[in-house]
């Protein structure tokens, strides 16, 4: 029970790697709240979780729907000790495609949206309460055609050092978790792949990554649990990358 009495909320929590958070985090003996836009979504990933769970579908780009969740989390539990800034998307498109509507989609979901979830929850927080930002490996990587959802994950990760500062007089502690190679639906049919193209991709890759092995979505909620539990409370201001080793050894051809 290393998140015992802690209340959390995780944003993009009703699929990959946000649910398997709030699972571990359930396990863990914290209250989760999970957002997303559909709520179908977040009321199977409830439904299967089963207790200690709530959910509101809201909007990172909508600042009324942070404020709902906000409001939501003080009726109900009064404070809040972690918020997992995991909401995120992306794609990939050339630096010669990039046009207003897909910069205003990836920097408005990663980058607004998080500073919108911290200004909704930041009055619900006390000394020693923490953000974890989801990043990404791909911030220490050169990959073509990926460089507006890294330029939006290299914007998360330097909230780390500036909201640090900015929040050190409040005790409040800002890290982040730069996933590796996860399979989720974001990472394989939700960009166009078929099942069979996405295994293909996963069995390449693997033989690219140290560990011998693409990531879970277990692997990054056992991170989770560490940044989020009092036994990281001296950790402050890190990017915790669980990727196997990748980053370590690039470039390789992804
Ligand atoms: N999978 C990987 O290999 C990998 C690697 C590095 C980093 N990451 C990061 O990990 C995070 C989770 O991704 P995932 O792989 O688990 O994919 P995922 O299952 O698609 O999760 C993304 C979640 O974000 C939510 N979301 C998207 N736009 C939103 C918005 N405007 N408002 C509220 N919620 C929104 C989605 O729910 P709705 O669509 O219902 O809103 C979904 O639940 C992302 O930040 C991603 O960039 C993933």
């Amino acid at each position: 029970m290393r998140l015992k009495n802690k209340v959390a909320l995780i944003t993009g929590g009703g699929t990959g790697i946000g649910l398997e958070i709030a699972k571990r985090y359930v396990e863990e003996g914290a209250y989760v709240y999970i957002t997303g836009r559909r709520e179908n979504k977040l009321k199977e990933a409830a439904d299967m979780i089963g207790s200690n769970i709530g959910y509101v579908a809201a909007d990172v780009t909508k600042k009324e729907d942070m404020l709902k969740v906000a409001e939501k989390i003080r009726e109900e539990q009064g404070h809040v000790d972690i918020v997992m800034c995991n909401a995120g998307i992306g794609g990939y498109v050339s630096l010669t495609d990039i046009d207003e509507k897909e910069f205003y989609r990836v920097m408005g979901t990663n980058v607004l949206g998080t500073y919108y979830t911290a200004q909704a929850c930041l009055p619900l927080m006390g000394e020693g309460t923490t953000f974890i930002m989801n990043t990404s490996v791909t911030v220490s990587l050169g990959l073509p055609d990926f460089s507006l959802y890294i330029a939006a994950k290299s914007a998360m990760k330097s909230f780390i050092h500036t909201w640090t500062s900015e929040l050190r007089s409040r005790k409040i502690r800002v890290n982040a978790i730069a996933p590796g190679i996860i399979p989720t639906p974001a990472a394989g049919g939700e960009l166009g792949r078929s099942p069979e193209e996405e295994k293909a991709r996963q069995e390449y890759r693997s033989t690219l990554i140290p560990a011998g092995k693409v990531g879970n979505v277990l692997d990054v909620a056992n991170a989770a649990v560490y940044l989020g539990s009092d036994e990281s409370s001296y950790v402050n201001g890190v990017e915790l990358l669980v990727d196997g080793g990748l980053a370590a050894i690039y470039p390789v051809k992804l």
